[in-house]
């Protein structure tokens, strides 16, 4: 690994901890509770712990709050500390927390808040998809066959009006994403209306567009991350898989504008046949631009991807390799750097719990306005999807029929039925179970108690040990990209 890691924060008592620039508290209205809101995630807390993390703010070492919770508990002041250490220890460890005051405050978001409706069973994140439109042509883009068009995109007032009801139902995290979002010339407006609705806002991005004004405007006007695409490290495969000249430097410039402005950094690094070889690379570069996290996901198969099934697919023994790479560098990057690793369906054996279940937590709309329970559902037959310029979007996730569909386990056919997994991974992607079995309500086949678990998994091994097909690339309209 790179010998420019950032080191490890170790807290002690005469730490003086704050939270960085891309966490921070947040009150929760519609589920009445206090969370931690970090890069992607929503930590809740108990009443000791926000009180300890209510406190910290950079200037009071941490042997004062010690002693001065030792004092309004009456409990031995070794209890109390060793308690305080292992809760900040750990935001440490996920890069949550700096010793010292934060060198770019965060400006507005901290006191920006929704005018939120008490009520439980809201989602909590919202994946706003503000365009197709995309300069790089992966071969396994996930967005639908059938791309919408940049005149029938929402406006930015439009889209400030979602994030105004997404708010007040419950939603903490809003992920921008496309295509890709920074195509659109509005999107510092987007961005502002994002913040004054009080959600933790993420920018999902290639980074082949970006300059480094621009994402200091974004950083100003408050947003909190932004998440990098690597397709890979070797600039030439890198632009062989996106069929885009350049990407690797660019991307590796604006990794580092985003550091220097104290906005959270996540890599994402989409892993197939074609760059697996290289993850202990894309590993090193997201430790060297100090990212605090990594995504490192095995493709998934639907929308394009099918198309280049056989040109992505790795063999099991790569997967495998992937497996404990993973497994290792976590243990040795611990504080450095946090991993989230979405293995491969074909080689799994229980499948993945998909967007948190179907209308449990998450919800997609399109740039067009179409909402979604998951960005794939509309592969999926019979199913009539609202669209939020005609519907209050309270009124479509917990009433529409398309997010009742499969909320749930009421829907379920066995083997989940009687699974004692039900509720932990709700039978897995209805996407991918309609794609193999043609029916929507079956179990997952990346579940090896699915009938098709056997075919599922050697179709993936028969394509992944035959010679790789060139990529069928992804091209927008003409071929030609429209930025507006
Ligand atoms: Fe999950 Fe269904 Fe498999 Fe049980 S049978 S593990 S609920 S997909
Ligand atoms: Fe649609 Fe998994 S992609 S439920």
């Amino acid at each position: 690994m790179t010998e420019n890691a950032t080191k490890p924060y170790i807290v002690e008592l005469q730490s003086r901890p704050a939270f960085t620039r891309y966490a921070r508290l947040h009150d929760d209205q519609a589920r009445q509770r206090t969370v931690l809101l970090a890069p992607e995630r929503a930590y809740e807390l108990d009443a000791i712990s926000l009180l300890v993390l209510r406190q910290i703010n950079g200037r009071t070492p941490l042997s004062d709050l010690c002693q001065s919770l030792a004092q309004q508990f009456t409990a031995p002041f070794e209890v109390i500390a060793k308690d305080v250490l292992h809760l900040l220890q750990g935001l440490a460890d996920k890069r949550l927390l700096c010793d010292g005051p934060p060198e770019q405050l965060p400006t507005t978001a901290l006191t920006t808040r929704a005018p939120i409706s008490p009520r439980a069973g809201g989602p909590t994140g919202l994946l706003a998809e503000l365009t197709h439109r995309c300069p790089l042509q992966c071969p396994y883009c996930s967005n639908p066959l059938e791309l919408e068009r940049a005149n029938t995109e929402l406006q930015a007032d439009q889209w400030g009006e979602i994030f105004r009801q997404a708010a007040s139902i419950g939603v903490l995290q809003l992920h921008l994403s496309g295509g890709e979002p920074t195509a659109r010339r509005d999107i510092e407006e987007i961005i502002s209306h994002a913040v004054k609705a009080g959600l933790y806002t993420n920018l999902i991005t290639s980074a082949v567009l970006l300059t480094q004004p621009q994402l200091q405007r974004f950083a100003d006007i408050g947003l909190d991350h932004v998440q990098i695409s690597i397709q890979d490290i070797d600039a030439d495969n890198a632009d062989y898989i996106s069929g885009y000249r350049g990407g690797v430097p660019k991307k590796y410039q604006v990794a580092q504008w985003v550091r220097n402005l104290g906005l959270g950094l996540t890599i994402n690094a989409p892993i197939h046949r074609q760059n697996i070889e290289n993850l202990p690379k894309i590993i090193d570069f997201a430790v060297e631009v100090d990212a605090q996290r990594i995504e490192i996901a095995h493709i998934q198969y639907y929308a394009w991807a099918i198309t280049n099934r056989a040109a992505l697919i790795p063999t099991r023994e790569t997967f495998l390799k992937t497996v404990s790479l993973v497994e290792e560098l976590k243990a040795q990057l611990k504080g450095v750097l946090n991993f989230d690793f979405v293995v491969h369906d074909h080689y799994a054996t229980r499948p993945k719990t998909c967007t948190g279940g179907w209308g449990q937590s998450i919800l997609v709309v399109t740039p067009s306005g179409k909402a979604l329970p998951c960005h794939a559902a509309q592969t999926l037959p019979n199913l009539t999807f609202d669209n939020v310029l005609e519907r209050p979007l309270e009124e479509i996730w917990f009433q529409s029929s398309a997010f009742n569909a499969f909320r749930g386990t009421e829907w379920m056919k066995e083997p989940c039925r009687s699974c004692d997994r039900r509720k932990i991974d709700f039978g897995g992607c209805r996407c991918q179970a309609f794609l193999v079995t043609n029916d929507p309500a079956a179990t997952d086949p990346a579940c090896s108690l699915s009938p098709q678990h056997a075919f599922f998994a050697a179709l993936g091994e028969d394509e992944s040990l035959a010679p790789a097909p060139a990529f069928i690339y992804r091209r927008f309209g003409s071929g030609a990209f429209d930025a507006n």
